[in-house]
């Protein structure tokens, strides 16, 4: 296990990298650079010759391991400030045979906004981190929230214009908006709110024609999937309009940690089952680490009447209210969230959008639609016996409730109706090397718990991008159906070859491309 005091800084904030100075290779693709310096203002088109483009290339960049010498980097970056920049730049793009990737908040797991897995790929990266306005619309608790926002600046956007309103997304403020709702958003209210993609109203794109659209002007079919069918794939979304949800004026938090002396392997047990029925007002989730299980609560209510709904639902806990920590829905997002920890930290720490850290990670995931056995958790608990500079922990958190009431096929989320939660396994490392232990341990425990988990498609959450479950083919410059077939029945089910109908419908020659991204059905 890593130090402690590592561990720590590592879980109160969320993540970063190092700077590193790279030399910049030789120059293709210069009819495309030539095009973007005549469409665009000069000082949006950062070039590899530019002295600020390794700047610009890791300011959001989270990972260590996509920022190294090796890693394939961006021909050039373009940071619109218009959206009539971003269709100049895919007009460009088109013209000359040059990919665009997209990037928000640069959080993807597998670095895919950024860098290509393939050493050939020439291409740029148009970073939304300027379009970040968020603009609410009280009287109709609406809000058009830009793709370049993060979470913790939506969070905090709507909370001080109206602080009995909120949005239910993702727990890690730096997060952006453009890609997590592209895949879904899971998050401590959607148990009661659902994903963030099932609070989404309309949603402006660019097209791989270059065309700016609204919902009438995409139509249902477009709308339906750039609500969770991945990032990339369908153009370039630039921003939302969201309904906003209410909360209370104050919410309750509790974290608990429970050791297995202190019975961790029968609560757990327990939990699977009492997570995901409890009022749906009521979010806990468990992070699973070394010989400890932590639960970890926000419940959108009083401290006293949380005490009397644990007292009576899941009492193997042991809750008290001397566990209840009281504060606003925006001071609980503030929170670290893997331990929700840092009480009193002030809410302007949701508006920082970089976090300085050193490590890197590798992240998987699975979902479980029937009670894994004691005798499983015994065995699951005994994987946390790493050595060295790598931890990992998995992190468990329930549906139920609202997630269980949306049909599979409404939007492209298909993990809903008897999922009893998700888990999310999470490696890390000090620095940019040394993959091989922690991701050889990660690829042992996610064989062995194959048994355990939804299987038939065994389910993952395109959200937390796993580049190890398939990559696309591609044959005469296109990404093929079959190729993405594997890995996109997991992430989609079902819901994969509409996917794959309407990506062949707004974008056949496969302009918006990345290793996951959906194939064109021809
Ligand atoms: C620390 C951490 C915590 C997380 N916590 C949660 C959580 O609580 N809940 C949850 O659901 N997920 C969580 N995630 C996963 C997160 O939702 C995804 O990684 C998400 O894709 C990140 O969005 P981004 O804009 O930051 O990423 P980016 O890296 O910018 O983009 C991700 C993908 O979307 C594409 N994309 C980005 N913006 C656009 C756009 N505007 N239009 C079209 N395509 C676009 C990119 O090309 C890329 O393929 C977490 C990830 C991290 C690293
Ligand atoms: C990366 O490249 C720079 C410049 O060539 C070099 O000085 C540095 O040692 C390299 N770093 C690694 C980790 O190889
Ligand atoms: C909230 O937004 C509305 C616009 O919908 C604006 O008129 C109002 O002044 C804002 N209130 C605060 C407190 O920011
Ligand atoms: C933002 O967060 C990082 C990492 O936690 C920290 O180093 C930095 O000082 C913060 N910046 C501000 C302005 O608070
Ligand atoms: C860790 O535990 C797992 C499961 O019990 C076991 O298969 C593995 O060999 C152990 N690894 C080490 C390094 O002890």
């Amino acid at each position: 296990m890593a130090k402690p005091k590592r561990l720590l800084s590592f879980l109160l904030s969320c993540f970063s990298w190092y700077l590193i100075s790279l030399p910049s290779p030789p120059y293709p693709g210069e009819e495309f650079t030539q095009c973007l310096r005549e469409k665009l203002p000069s000082e949006l088109v950062y070039e590899q010759s530019s002295s600020s483009f390794t700047d610009v290339l890791g300011s959001s960049i989270k990972n260590p391991r996509f920022f190294t010498n090796a890693t394939v980097r961006p021909l050039c970056i373009v940071t619109p400030t218009d959206a009539r920049h971003v269709q100049a730049a895919v007009l460009c793009g088109r013209r000359h045979g040059v990919r665009l990737r997209v990037r928000s908040g640069g959080h993807d797991y597998e670095g895919l906004s950024y860098r290509s897995s393939r050493p050939d790929e020439v291409f740029g990266v148009l970073d939304l981190a300027s379009l970040r306005s968020v603009s609410v619309n009280h009287p109709e608790s609406t809000a058009w929230v830009e793709s370049g926002a993060t979470l913790g600046e939506l969070y905090y956007a709507v909370a001080k214009n109206n602080s009995r309103v909120a949005f239910p997304a993702g727990e890690c403020p730096t997060v952006g908006v453009g890609g997590q709702f592209s895949g879904g958003g899971i998050g401590m209210m959607m148990r009661k709110y659902g994903l963030s993609i099932d609070n989404v109203l309309d949603a402006k794109v660019v097209t791989a024609n270059g065309d700016l659209l609204d919902r009438d002007g995409m139509g249902e079919d477009l709308f339906w999937a750039i609500r969770g069918g991945g990032g990339e794939s369908f153009g370039v979304v630039l921003s939302w309009k969201i309904q906003l949800v209410q909360v209370p004026p104050t919410v309750t938090v509790f974290s608990i940690g429970k050791t297995l002396d202190q019975g961790a392997i029968d609560i757990v047990t327990r939990w699977q089952v009492v997570g995901p029925s409890l009022p749906d007002d009521l979010a806990i989730r468990v992070k699973v680490q070394g010989q400890e299980a932590l639960f970890l609560a926000v419940y959108l209510g009083t401290c006293r009447s949380l005490v009397a709904t644990m007292g009576r639902r899941f009492p193997e806990l042991g809750m008290t209210s001397a566990d209840c920590r009281s504060m606003t829905w925006l001071e609980s997002a503030a929170l670290s969230f893997t331990t929700l920890a840092n009480i009193g930290t002030p809410e302007e720490v949701l508006l920082n959008r970089t976090g300085s850290m050193s490590f890197s990670f590798k992240v998987k995931s699975d979902y479980v639609r029937r009670p894994i056995s004691k005798a499983a958790w015994k065995d699951i608990f005994s994987w946390f016996n790493m050595s060295g500079s790598a931890s990992g922990y998995i992190m468990l958190e329930p549906h139920g409730g609202f997630m269980d009431s949306v049909p599979a096929d409404a939007t492209p989320y298909p993990h809903r109706n008897g999922v009893l939660y998700i888990i999310q396994y999470l490696v890390f490392w000090e620095g940019d090397g040394g993959t091989a232990p922690a991701t050889a341990w990660l690829d042992d425990f996610y064989g062995f718990m194959g048994q355990h988990v939804s299987m038939n498609p065994r389910e993952a959450y395109v959200n937390f991008r796993d580049l190890d479950i398939g990559q696309n083919v591609v044959v005469d410059d296109v990404d093929t159906f079959d190729g993405g077939e594997v890995w996109g029945e997991r992430y989609f089910m079902s819901n994969y070859r509409r996917l794959t109908a309407v990506k062949a419908a707004v974008d056949p020659t496969d302009y918006f491309r990345n290793e996951q991204s959906i194939p064109p059905l021809l």
